[in-house]
């Protein structure tokens, strides 16, 4: 699909992948809205990138998100509506099943898997209307194998994962014009994962894929180790368990 002139919302795009989006879909003649909770966040990166047009609005609060459409349709719409906002929780130490687990899980689908489903409730008939045009959701590589240091965290992506390939399928049997990416990020180095020693790599090549793929019409777009991953978890799923949970994190589970 063609990205030049198309205007594009990325929720989350105050920091990290969603800020490198920002640059990345600018760069390549975009329109770009950006939105998050935390409207310094927003100005700096205003500051930053000053073609960006910044709404705070934060996806898992009903209120602001329809205040947020509102805006967005007195601005001309969108064409590409990018999920990327979402949170992590680490559960290392916190054991499995507990009040705290309990919390962070919550947190997690209501911002990561319900965050997602309520902004495409809101944007699809915008979407529809227009003649090409996208819904992005970044999943991840813990989409495909779970990760015992962040087991609701997984569970949430995968849950957006089956949700975003049906999506597809039913956008595509109703005949409609909207196109559904899925992005499988592997471990990108962003503040979400500063506590880790994974080998990471940079938002800017994440990104870069992510265009490739979407000119390409690549509607799954699994980026470095979540490409391997993919193949491994297909034919081998105890290896692939084990590489994303060595064992040399089952000391620190214990602590
Ligand atoms: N980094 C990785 O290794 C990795 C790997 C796989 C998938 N991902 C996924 O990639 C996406 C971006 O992650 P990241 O690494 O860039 O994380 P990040 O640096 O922590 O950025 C997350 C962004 O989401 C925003 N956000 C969080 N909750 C929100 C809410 N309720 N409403 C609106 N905005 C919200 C945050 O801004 P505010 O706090 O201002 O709201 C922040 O700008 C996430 O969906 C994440 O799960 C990341």
């Amino acid at each position: 699909m063609n990205i030049k002139g198309k205007t594009i919302l990325i929720t989350g795009g105050g920091s990290g992948i969603g800020l490198e989006s920002a640059k990345q879909f600018l760069a390549e003649g975009a329109n770009v809205i950006i939105t998050g909770r935390n409207q310094a966040k927003l100005e700096a990166a205003k500051k930053l990138l000053p073609l960006l047009i910044i709404i705070k609005s934060d996806v898992e609060n009903e209120e602001d998100t329809v205040a947020l459409f509102d805006k967005v349709a007195s601005l001309g719409g969108i064409d590409i509506l990018y999920n990327n906002a979402g949170v992590g929780s680490p559960a290392l130490n916190l054991g499995i099943a507990n009040e705290e687990i309990l919390k962070n899980a919550i947190n997690e689908m209501n911002i990561n898997y319900f965050g997602v489903i309520r902004l495409n409730t809101l944007f699809i008939d915008m979407l529809k209307s227009r003649k090409e045009s996208a819904i992005i959701n970044t999943t991840s590589i813990l989409s495909l194998v779970p990760a015992l240091e962040e087991p609701t965290y997984s569970a949430s992506k995968t849950a957006l994962s089956f949700y975003t390939r049906v999506l597809r399928k039913n956008l595509e049997i109703l005949g409609g014009t909207v196109k559904v990416f899925e992005l499988l990020p592997p471990v990108v180095a962003t503040e979400m994962t500063a506590q880790r020693n994974d080998k990471k790599i940079t938002p800017e090549q994440l990104v870069k894929a992510l265009i490739s793929g979407i000119k390409k019409d690549q509607f799954t777009i699994r980026v470095g180790d979540a490409k391997l991953l993919y193949f491994v978890s297909r034919f081998f799923p105890n290896l692939a368990f084990n590489l994303v949970n060595p064992k040399k994190i089952y000391a620190s589970l214990k602590q």
